[in-house]
């Protein structure tokens, strides 16, 4: 499994913001709004393009477009707040949605909300979601892709444990992750260290 950290100032500064206790929900949102763009900018680094020939007032020369845009599929609640800023640098992708909720005690995945397309054959997958803890929602959402055909799916998390990587190379899934920060460790109530507390409650308060 292919991880790529993206070690850029920029992000490491926006983290530290959403890292930041003191940080308040509307900061909070505008720091991984922000982070977001870094991280899709990274993650499509290598997508193959499509050329034509376009005219500029001067002259004719290549223009490039993404030959196949990829499906955008925010993990709810948390990777909604992801969605816009990834549709706005990608603006012909579209997006399915995917509900998780963790349970607390067991820490497993309780399903919510499936919207995807039928058939994700040929078609590239960016999923969005914040944290990646123990992997088991990321787990569960990458094999509805794959179950739909998807074979070049990549997890946009703006922070990882390394418990979730170890987790999700030893399922074998085709899957690459794409994050600002590899974190220390899950604590015993699943939670990453240092990490950011809860994504979903920093942005839209506790349920
Ligand atoms: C968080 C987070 C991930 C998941 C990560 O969501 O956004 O989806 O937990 O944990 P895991 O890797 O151990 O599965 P949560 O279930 O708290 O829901 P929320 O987005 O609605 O806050």
């Amino acid at each position: 499994m292919d991880v790529h950290v993206v070690d850029h100032p920029l992000a490491k500064a926006r983290l530290s913001t959403m890292r930041d206790a003191r940080t308040d929900s509307a900061a909070f949102r505008a720091a991984l709004h922000e982070l977001t763009v870094m991280l899709v900018y990274e993650a499509t680094r290598d997508m193959p393009v499509r050329i034509e020939r376009i005219h500029t007032p001067v002259a004719r020369t290549d223009g490039y477009a993404l030959a196949s845009p990829p499906l955008l599929v925010p993990v709810l609640r948390a990777g909604l707040g992801m969605a816009d800023q990834a549709h706005k640098l990608i603006p012909d992708a579209q997006m399915g949605f995917v509900g998780l909720a963790r349970d607390e005690e067991t820490l497993k995945p309780t399903p919510y909300l499936e919207s995807l397309p039928e058939s994700l054959a040929d078609r590239p997958v960016l999923v969005l979601d914040p944290m990646l803890a123990t992997g088991g929602s990321m787990e569960y959402t990458i094999r509805l892709l794959t179950d739909r055909g998807a074979t070049d799916v990549t997890a946009i998390c703006a922070l990882a444990a390394p418990e979730g990587i170890a987790h999700l190379e030893k399922t074998g899934l085709p899957l690459r992750v794409v994050t600002a920060s590899i974190d220390e460790r899950l604590n015993d109530s699943g939670f990453i260290v240092p990490g950011l507390g809860d994504a979903g409650d920093r942005q839209y308060g506790a349920v």
